[in-house]
């Protein structure tokens, strides 16, 4: 079956007004997304490419007017959502919470339950629009803080399919987030990671998010990847850019020259500082004016030699707050026009409407000066287009440090959209920059963008994409079957050193209500006795288990130890215990008197105190009441991490706590250098086990085993510990008996 992709996003690039008129959308999401599917170039791997969302118009419009829409090479796909929940999903939850919320206004922010309803059911209605058209080996891409449950609730109906989810606005930190109800938040969350990928425009909206997963779902990550719900989900940062091109070369467009030769009469020998965006309070056009307006006041000299011109893009304006942030600019305007400015000069000029493409270039391109103030921004877009539109390398961009955007464009002036004097200051540098300088800073901004344009920034999110879908197919529980044992066998019997990994505690013995009942009987010992007697085999346990528990069960058989999750390692019964150089414990006292309070909060939990690492089990209290106290543990022991260099790990029904950079993956990379295997069998049962999986899944003569149904690193699972040693014993009767017949 052919590739086909579908790009979902609340609004379609099209937008159907009440007179059946047909206007392109505005904003960054539409601009950056209809760049990329305009080229084609691109696509020719897909079939075919639909984009889902909501027309702004009723069915029967819809159905008169979608076939006078121009071809654009894709289909749109609508989404009709009733009149009353629109309003409650999209002014309501989206419009009045998410969005002030997540750009650092949380005194906008309103909370009604009946519009998060709305807003799950809206989504519930992408979800079925999409389910009566996908096939399994769709890929969809999910955009923006409107669906952020949506990819949840594909993942229930389509186990398999591909999903990216791409959010346009910033992710605030931990401390904003949870302003919002518990169970909200949740909603959201566990809803982004049902897609494969999830992708932000900067870091800090990464570490935000994955800070947030750990806070709320009490999910760690590995280099940003997420176990959830046995599958792996990649977090990843992909900027979100512009058609470089195109904004460079309409630069030469002969109705754009044409446009900005008629502007540059009409403004004459005055410097035209241009500023457009939507009408938004996050955009900071009022601080802008503001500033203006103080600058003119320390700078006199430059009345009646420049003007600002300001376009607002009309939006929202349904929304209380739009509407009175409309009034306060349109009064401060005419303020400022009325009070400063004369019969001959105007120091605004001020249009709150929609531009053509080539009004916009020909603004671009004839100004002196972008000034671009948001007080949050995901990106800004604005900015990329004010760089690459200027081919004559010409122009200062004037850019606030909180949009994303100040990430890449470094060699803007930055200025804190709060500070007055600042912007002002920037503004008399930037009217007074000399040719050389505006020219070197621009080339530099136009190399980053020209770089990392839309179609890069597509292509690294759908390749990262087909990774993480790659990689989870290797993470997908496969029981080992008769096939793969018998060449494991073959395997096992044609080697000359063998390497043998073996969990203790759920691998070689069943859990048990504590860890002290877990004591092996004589068949285990006996079964570790002969393997480890062949000299062929080297035996290792490798367990979190505390070193004194393992040296009294196990230290007089021919293995070797190596406890608390790899600090602490004992090569032969005869030798000492040889910690890791450079392990601490002296954080082991303070984090237990933390967890003891635990166990007076949580019946039947306990804590299990070992030299170099701690563990709160709750495996004998209340399901509920546990997991609920686990978070809290959790996300009090994240505190303490970057202090006191601890890592704090969720494994089966405890929270444990050890040394950073201490793990079974770095115990066996030990081993690896001080010896060469040519068969290496790895068996262990928790999450703890992943990391000593991961970091054998490349090697071909090692066999990874998880115990239990569990997605894993490992490349298969046996059901039991039963089954594991079961394993052991035939590997263990086949050499043996090949010994007596070589030495009969
Ligand atoms: N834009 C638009 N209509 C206009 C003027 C501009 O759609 O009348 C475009 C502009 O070219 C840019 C986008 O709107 O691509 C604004 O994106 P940005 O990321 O700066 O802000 P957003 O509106 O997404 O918050
Ligand atoms: C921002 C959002 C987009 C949204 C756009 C226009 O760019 O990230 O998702 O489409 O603003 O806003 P509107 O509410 O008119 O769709």
């Amino acid at each position: 079956m052919q590739q086909r992709l579908f790009i979902v996003s609340n609004r379609l690039p099209v937008n159907i007004d009440t007179d059946n008129q047909v206007h392109l959308s505005s904003g960054g999401l539409v601009s950056a997304i209809s760049s990329y599917l305009d080229d084609n170039h691109q696509l020719n791997n897909i079939a075919e490419r639909v984009w889902v969302g909501v027309p702004g118009c009723s069915y029967n419009t819809w159905t008169k007017v979608a076939p006078s829409i121009p071809d654009t090479g894709y289909s749109y796909q609508p989404v009709f959502i009733n009149k009353k929940n629109y309003d409650a999903y999209y002014n309501g939850l989206a419009n009045s919470t998410i969005w002030p919320l997540f750009h650092y206004f949380p005194s906008y922010a309103e909370f009604h339950n009946s519009q998060f309803d709305a807003y799950l059911q809206a989504n519930r209605e992408f979800a079925h629009v999409l389910g009566t058209h996908l096939h399994p080996n769709d890929t969809v891409w999910i955009h923006d803080y409107h669906l952020m449950p949506l990819a949840g609730m594909l993942r229930e109906q389509f186990p398999n399919l591909t999903i990216g989810f791409f959010l346009h606005i910033p992710f605030p930190s931990f401390e904003i987030l949870r302003i919002m109800p518990t169970r909200w938040q949740r909603a959201l969350l566990e809803g982004m990671l049902g897609a494969d990928l999830v992708g932000f425009h900067t870091i800090d909206y990464v570490s935000h998010f994955l800070k947030s997963v750990q806070m709320v779902l009490g999910l760690d990550n590995d280099i940003h990847t997420i176990r959830y719900n046995n599958r792996l989900v990649k977090v990843d940062i992909f900027p979100i850019s512009i058609d470089f091109d195109k904004f460079h070369d309409a630069y030469d467009h002969p109705e754009v020259t044409e446009r900005r030769r008629v502007l540059s009469e009409q403004f004459g020998k005055r410097k035209v500082i241009f500023s457009v965006d939507r009408l938004d309070y996050t955009k900071g056009v009022y601080s802008r004016l503001k500033a203006y307006e103080h600058f003119l006041a320390l700078h006199p000299e430059f009345r009646e030699q420049v003007v600002l011109v300001m376009v607002v893009v009309p939006s929202r304006d349904t929304i209380s707050k739009y509407a009175e942030r409309k009034k306060m600019i349109d009064e401060y305007i005419g303020d400022i026009n009325s009070r400063i400015g004369n019969i001959n000069w105007q120091p605004i000029i001020y249009q709150y409407q929609h531009l053509s493409f080539t009004e916009l270039m020909a603004l671009y391109t004839c100004c002196d000066v972008a000034l671009v103030t948001p007080l949050r921004d995901g990106m800004n877009l604005v900015s990329k287009e004010f760089v690459a539109s200027r081919k004559d390398q010409r122009g200062v961009l004037i850019l606030s440090e909180m949009a994303g955007a100040a990430r890449e464009l470094t060699d803007a002036l930055t200025i804190n959209p709060n500070d007055t004097e600042e912007t002002a200051m920037k503004l008399k540098r930037g009217l007074e920059m000399n040719d050389d300088e505006q020219s070197r800073r621009l080339a530099a901004m136009q190399d980053r963008v020209r770089q990392y344009d839309v179609r890069t920034w597509a292509a690294d999110f759908f390749d990262q994409l087909y990774s993480v879908k790659s990689k989870q197919h290797n993470f997908e529980i496969k029981f080992l079957d008769a096939k793969n044992k018998a060449q494991l066998i073959t395997n096992f019997q044609s080697s000359r050193k063998r390497l043998l990994l073996l969990d203790y505690d759920g691998t070689l013995t069943a859990l048990t209500t504590h860890p002290s009942y877990a004591k092996p009987n004589q068949a285990l010992l006996d079964l570790l006795h002969d393997i480890a007697s062949n000299e062929q085999n080297d035996v290792f346990i490798i367990s979190g288990r505390d070193s004194a528990t393992l040296d009294e069960w196990l230290g007089h058989l021919p293995i070797k130890i190596v406890s608390e999750h790899g600090a602490n390692f004992k090569l032969h019964n005869k030798d000492q215990w040889l910690p890791e150089p450079a392990i601490t414990n002296e954080w082991v006292e303070p984090m237990r008197a933390v967890m003891n309070n635990y166990v007076r909060r949580c019946a039947n939990s306990f804590v299990e105190t070992k030299q170099f690492s701690i563990a709160w089990h709750y495996r004998n209290a209340d399901e509920e009441q546990g997991a609920i106290r686990a978070t809290e543990l959790y996300n009090e022991l994240l505190d303490y991490t970057n202090s006191l260099n601890i890592q704090v790990i969720r494994g089966h029904k405890v929270v444990e706590i050890r040394n950073k950079g201490i793990n079974k993956a770095s115990a066996v990379k030990k081993i690896l250098q001080a010896n060469a295997y040519d068969f290496i069998l790895a068996c262990g049962d928790d999450v703890t086990d992943e990391d000593m999986f991961a970091l054998l899944a490349p090697v071909p003569s090692a066999y990874t085993i998880r115990v239990g149904a569990y997605a894993s690193h490992a490349k298969f699972n046996l059901h039991t510990p039963q089954m594991v040693l079961s394993m052991l014993s035939t590997l263990h009767n086949l050499t043996a008996g090949e010994k007596q017949l070589a030495a009969g």
